[in-house]
């Protein structure tokens, strides 16, 4: 099927390469296994990415060119990839502005579909995990398989108890999101029968070598300087003095997969050092750095103008993966903080939907690093950049 999609092209802005890792790049070891291995290889399937995993979930469900899935309207494209790849229609269901799905939209969606409903795909956005078992009776009355993304979730057996894929046919999740190894899908079925037949192949050999060298590479990256907080006002004043190059923001339409997903990949196995690293991670210091780290950006941006958190408070089960801020001006802010090299993320190549808190979050919501291997220096870095960066007024700017 073909889905019409926004892209921003931000080739022509030359943003900065950003100077603080977005991801987790320091192997922090702990002698405990966390539990990779206690949800144990029985109801667990390995590969290179979440993408795959969830495209392996939406096959399993029965997704194939006649059938289609239900998808959140605030996505990455590689939600979608997978089963645009299998041939399948995607209908995007509208979210709430705390990204709960809106059920009246679920409802509609479902009744209009041309095709029959196969699967249906509930993200835990952000690491805050959502109450899905209101899901599981809607899609169990509709005879539609429940895939829980927990991409942004640490997923393991203890968490899993706290509400993460409890509903979910088919689970999957992202571990190179919260451990710094090369790569890492994980794809989980609490009955494990339901992944009977599922093979993978492995990476080779040489793969192998190169992930090892990556993750050491990755782990040696110079850190921020001590004295990068005494240049951010220098360097503000002349990204803002200048006049701003805006990137291209285009609709197009495609009829398949993005290039993020590689039908290639599909099938391979995630290296064999990127499970090791994350089942000899420690957890305990991942879930308490991470809660500290969002607590400061709570803190740090609570009286600062222009923007927002879009969860200011959170609950002491949360882990969470990022932290997400509102601009209420993306031009000149968002293109200010990426010149800046602040390390930001954003949806914005994003398939068009009817959702507004979609078209809204497209491009105003950022995705900012708390993850455990952020330094002291690093964190007040951030906060400071950011911090200074929202607090330019923008004269004349809606
Ligand atoms: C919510 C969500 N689900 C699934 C994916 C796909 O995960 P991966 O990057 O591991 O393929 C992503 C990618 O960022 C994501 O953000």
């Amino acid at each position: 099927m073909s889905l019409d999609y926004w892209v921003f092209d931000p080739s022509t802005c030359q943003f900065t390469k950003p100077r603080v890792s977005i991801l987790p790049s320091v192997f922090d070891y702990s002698a405990l296994p966390h539990g990779s291995r206690a949800l144990s290889d029985i109801g667990l399937r390995h590969f290179s990415r979440g993408r795959y995993a969830l495209g392996e979930a939406y096959r399993l469900a029965g997704l194939d060119k006649q059938s289609a899935l239900l998808a959140p309207a605030y996505h990455c494209v590689t939600m979608l990839d997978p089963a645009l790849a299998l041939g399948a229609q995607v209908q995007l269901y509208s979210l709430k502005p705390n990204l709960m799905p809106d059920s009246d939209s679920l409802e509609q969606m479902y009744s209009q579909s041309s095709l029959p409903v196969k699967a249906l795909l509930a993200t835990h956005f952000f690491g805050f995990v959502q109450d899905f078992s209101w899901l599981k009776q809607w899609c169990d009355e509709r005879g539609i398989a429940l895939i829980e993304d927990c991409s942004h979730v640490l997923f393991f057996e203890q968490y899993q108890a706290r509400g993460a894929g409890l509903y979910g046919k088919f689970i999957a999740s992202s571990p190179y999101k919260f451990f710094p190894c090369t790569d890492g899908g994980l794809l989980y079925a609490p009955d494990a029968h339901c992944l009977d037949g599922v093979q993978t192949e492995s990476a080779g050999f040489l793969a192998e070598l190169r992930g090892i060298k990556s993750a050491i590479e990755k782990s040696r990256l110079p850190k921020i300087s001590t004295n990068g907080i005494d240049l951010i006002d220098q360097q503000l004043e002349s990204i803002t003095t200048a006049v701003p190059v805006p990137g291209s923001d285009q609709r197009m339409g495609r009829s398949a997969q993005s290039t993020q997903y590689l039908l290639a990949s599909a099938k391979v196995a995630s290296l064999r050092s990127s499970r090791w690293v994350t089942s000899h991670s420690s957890v305990k210091n991942n879930v308490t750095r991470r809660q500290e780290n969002y607590r400061r950006w709570v803190q740090a941006l609570s009286h600062i103008p222009n923007c927002r958190a879009l969860y200011p408070e959170i609950p002491p089960d949360v882990i969470p993966y990022m932290f997400p801020l509102y601009l209420d001006i993306p031009m000149p802010h968002f293109y200010w903080l990426k010149q800046m090299g602040v390390p930001v993320w954003r949806w914005d190549e994003m398939a068009v939907s009817n959702c507004p808190v979609a078209a809204d979050y497209r491009l105003h919501l950022l995705h900012l690093p708390c993850h455990q291997s952020l330094s002291n220096e690093e964190m007040e870095w951030m906060l400071a950049a950011v911090r200074k960066t929202l607090a330019i007024p923008t004269p004349g700017v809606q």
